[in-house]
């Protein structure tokens, strides 16, 4: 006995030390950011919103270090003639790559249901003129764009399908994107996201959640110094984590962002738990939506992050969460909470997470999960009025997926219907990277798990 007790003492941390070592690169390693030189000319402008949506607009911009000023231009559609002119302050910000100076200007007083057209300087280099439309506070009903994570290489591929949702909802007021928007915290990657989102970003504002791809590895993981720079979000969040979690309230929805990257400690655990329960206390609006990088339930294969579950599922359903949208599985899951489920909150929040990134993992067959896909891209169209959330779910190759509506009456009782095509084993396949890493034992083993889950649900 004692003999066996000793040899489990020498063998655990040899074990641990290897398990370690195994996992090096993925916990700790960050790869040198490439040296880069920023443009002199305006880039990497973005739109977005920290006050009233109605009233007010934030536009951020980058440029070179030799910038000292930024300017930015704005008039509407109804008095052309009318320019107002506003400064920025450079803010220079050094990475391991190199030095960029960042520009934020917060246009105020704007009017209800009007068109604006906008540019902006770095000195006197001038960008193109963008516009952005501020709606009526009458109109209650509005639309938005969900991506969840894009991680898209350099030269990649997911602008086309940030323009295609664009195309498919011309009107919506905001897109959403729920980290992991970077394959890592680079320059480069950066600028990849920029040109991803081209005119778009300049024209609709970009709410967002931050994901661990924003963030640079090590014991304790840090958020890359540029999503301050890039997003005027608002400062409504708890002391640490200011600027990224935070609310948005827009119409009759609140928006609130966790940072579930930024959960690394029971401190900081709490301080995020302890500052959604105050937020939820105080929401008078009509809906909520929960925005995390993280999910609450796993789609993917192996994963389960127990702990937001335990920390944040309580107040979810003890407040009435509506949406909860979470990304980081690389494939789509939706736990619906419609009749029929066999997930027992039936009436409670309903959980999408999606992405559109070209990595895709394996989905895990969870049966808290109505509708599962991966090997391909996905983004998300949702219609807000006072009755329903209207939510659509679109491959990369327009292929209607996913569909349902949260309908709400007038006392606040919410039915889920699913207006949702059957699941189809096409997006339930196994991904390369299983076929290549996997037993054949294993992959009978998925495929019967497949048909296991298909049967249940369909
Ligand atoms: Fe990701
Ligand atoms: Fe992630």
């Amino acid at each position: 006995m004692k003999r066996t007790k000793k040899l489990l003492w020498l063998v655990f941390p040899i074990l641990l030390i290897l398990f370690v070592w195994f996992k090096w690169d993925n916990w700790f390693y960050n790869p040198p950011e490439p040296p880069y030189t920023p443009s002199s000319t305006p880039d990497r402008i973005l739109l977005t919103w920290s006050g009233d949506p109605l009233n007010s607009r934030d536009v951020t911009w980058q440029g070179d270090t030799l910038t000292q000023t930024g300017f930015l231009q704005i008039t509407s559609n109804s008095t052309p003639g009318d320019t107002i002119r506003y400064t920025s302050p450079s803010k220079i910000l050094k990475t391991s790559g190199g030095a960029s100076s960042f520009f934020r200007v917060v246009m105020k007083n704007l009017k209800e249901g009007e068109t604006y057209l906008y540019r902006v300087a770095n000195g006197s280099h001038w960008s193109d003129w963008y516009n952005f439309k501020i709606e009526n506070r009458t109109d209650s009903a509005y639309s938005f764009i969900y991506i969840g994570d894009v991680q898209d290489s350099i030269n990649g591929v997911s602008g086309k399908l940030f323009h295609r949702a664009y195309e498919s909802q011309p009107n919506a007021a905001f897109i959403m994107f729920i980290g992991d928007m970077i394959e890592r915290p680079h320059d480069a990657y950066w600028g990849e996201w920029f040109r991803a989102g081209g005119t778009l970003f300049r024209t609709i504002p970009v709410i967002a959640t931050p994901g661990n791809h924003e963030y640079h590895k090590g014991l304790i993981q840090e958020l890359d110094e540029r999503w301050m720079a890039h997003f005027s979000f608002p400062q409504n969040g708890p002391p640490n984590f200011l600027g990224r979690v935070c609310y948005w309230d827009y119409q009759n929805t609140r928006y609130i962002s966790m940072d579930s990257n930024g959960i690394q400690s029971i401190p900081s655990a709490f301080e995020q738990r302890k500052w959604l329960k105050s937020v939820l206390e105080n929401t008078h609006q009509r809906w909520i939506v929960l925005m995390m990088h993280h999910p609450i339930y796993s789609t993917s294969r192996g994963r389960d992050y127990f702990y937001l579950r335990a920390l944040f599922k309580p107040l979810i359903d003890q407040y009435n969460v509506d949406l909860v949208l979470v990304g980081h599985d690389h494939a789509y899951g939706r736990a619906a909470h419609i009749q029929n489920s066999k997930f027992k909150d039936k009436q409670g929040a309903v959980y999408v997470g999606s992405h559109a990134s070209p990595k895709w993992y394996d989905t895990g067959f969870s049966e808290k999960m109505d509708k599962l896909a991966t090997n391909t891209q996905m983004c998300q169209l949702v219609d807000v009025s006072n009755d329903s959330i209207r939510f659509r779910t679109y491959t990369a190759d327009s292929i209607y997926f996913d569909g349902f509506t949260i309908h709400k009456d007038a006392a606040g009782n919410r039915l889920v219907t699913e207006n949702a095509p059957k699941n189809s084993s096409e997006y339930l396949k196994p991904t390369k990277y299983f076929l290549r890493k996997n037993s054949k034992g294993d992959l009978e083993k998925y495929e019967q798990q497949m048909k296991d889950w298909e049967k249940s649900k369909n």
